[in-house]
């Protein structure tokens, strides 16, 4: 049994207790969480957990309280990014475990010093959500590039893709204010999410030009009065990437305003042996292509089986869904946290703080090339 902790009890944090009290529908784990603290300044918040979960020991609106309970083993912290760095800092100077929530800093300034409390607790396992990657289609890309089986790398074409925010009328929250979401906008929300396999590749990626659009410049606070609306909602960034000596173009998307997509992250990786297509918007479909020289080009599609990192109950002819990612995401967290990296069953573990510090620097220098070359 792990003994974990709740800090932020948003979106995010109520996503994760779902998959806590979930947990018997994955098969064959000798490992649980269980959730005893939750912490949030809204006490609203906090009560849906204790109605909803029995282990909770206590709720607090400080969550130094959680960090000098030596019951505690991990904490999963789901706050504003302008908290991340204090929060994430504290947590991992108490020796607590932690899968925080990207982009793992407001900025990167934020981000090196969470780096460096990391470096200076070293038996501490820090990583960062990101569960995507966890859907049978996108763990089959994983699979297919670490293979090998596509030959030489030519193009890949990756990003992530929502469209609520078409409406002007949405009011605005702390993800749409820079001083709480921080000066990356969409990237900081939506990047890690996209980098997360590119990196696990080990490709390097050189940003070699960014188009970044602020396209709703005001939106309505809770009162209906027009609010300065300052985060960047769209960017497209076109970097050169390089693996074994060959680089290869990588697009790289994140959008708010993507007109029709709700959450739809893609990823296609096209080789000179094999490419691969898949999108979150059409969850089972895998599309791949092997190709022999002279031979035909023929895209095979497949509906992927519901099958991911963890055994789960369900039948492999049923679908995979959001849950399901968080729920695999949550195991891989716990099983390396048990059994340690090298030794876990599968090998697709949780985006590291390194995977995160990389893309800080991807988007700290989309941020001054936007600046220097297209608004100066
Ligand atoms: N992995 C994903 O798919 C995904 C999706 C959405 C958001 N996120 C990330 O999760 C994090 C949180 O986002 P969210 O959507 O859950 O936000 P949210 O606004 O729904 O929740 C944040 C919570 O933090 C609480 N909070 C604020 N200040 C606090 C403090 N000082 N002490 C304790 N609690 C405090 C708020 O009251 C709120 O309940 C962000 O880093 C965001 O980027 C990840």
């Amino acid at each position: 049994m792990i003994n974990f902790a709740v800090i932020g009890c948003g979106l995010m944090g109520k996503e994760f207790a779902s998959a806590v009290g979930r947990w018997l529908h994955l098969s064959g784990l000798n490992f649980k969480p269980r959730i005893i603290a939750v912490c949030d300044l809204n006490d609203d918040a906090m009560k849906w957990f204790t109605d909803n979960l029995d282990t909770i020991k206590y709720t607090t609106n400080d969550y130094q309280e959680i960090l000098q309970d030596n019951e505690v083993d991990a904490v999963y912290c789901a706050v504003p990014h302008n908290l991340h760095k204090k929060f994430y800092v504290d947590i991992i100077n108490a020796g607590k475990h932690l899968l925080g929530e990207k982009p793992f800093g407001i900025d990167q300034e934020a981000n090196q010093e969470i780096m460096n409390a990391i470096q200076n607790n070293p038996d501490v396992l820090v990583r960062s959500s990101s569960e995507i990657p966890y859907y049978p289609g996108s763990y089959e890309v994983f699979h297919k590039v670490k293979s090998d089986d596509l030959g030489q790398i030519m193009e890949v074409e990756a990003g992530f893709w929502h469209s609520s925010d078409l409406n002007p009328e949405k009011p605005i929250n702390w993800k749409r204010i820079q001083k709480t979401n921080g000066e990356y906008g969409c990237m900081g929300d939506l990047g890690l999410h996209v980098l997360h396999l590119p990196l696990r590749f080990g490709w390097d990626l050189k940003l070699l030009g960014a188009s970044l659009s602020n396209i709703m410049k005001e939106r309505p606070n809770q009162n209906g009065e027009m609010q300065e609306c300052d985060t960047w909602d769209n960017a497209v960034l076109l970097c050169e990437g390089s693996s074994e000596g060959n680089s290869f173009p990588v697009t790289v998307s994140t959008k708010r305003i993507a007109p029709g997509h709700a959450n739809t992250w893609f990823i296609k990786v096209y080789g000179t042996k094999g490419s691969i297509e898949y999108s979150t918007q059409n969850p089972k479909l895998l599309r791949v292509m092997e190709y022999e020289p002279g031979g035909k080009q023929v895209w095979k599609v497949e509906d992927v089986p519901h099958q991911s990192a963890y055994e789960s109950i369900t039948g492999g002819i049923f679908e995979f869904g959001f849950s399901d990612s968080i729920l695999q995401m949550w195991a891989a967290f716990c099983e390396e946290l048990i059994y340690g990296k090298e030794n876990m069953s599968q090998p697709l573990y949780c985006a590291t703080p390194e995977e995160a510090q990389k893309s800080h620097a991807l988007f700290t220098d989309a941020l001054n090339y936007y600046k220097s070359e297209v608004n100066s």
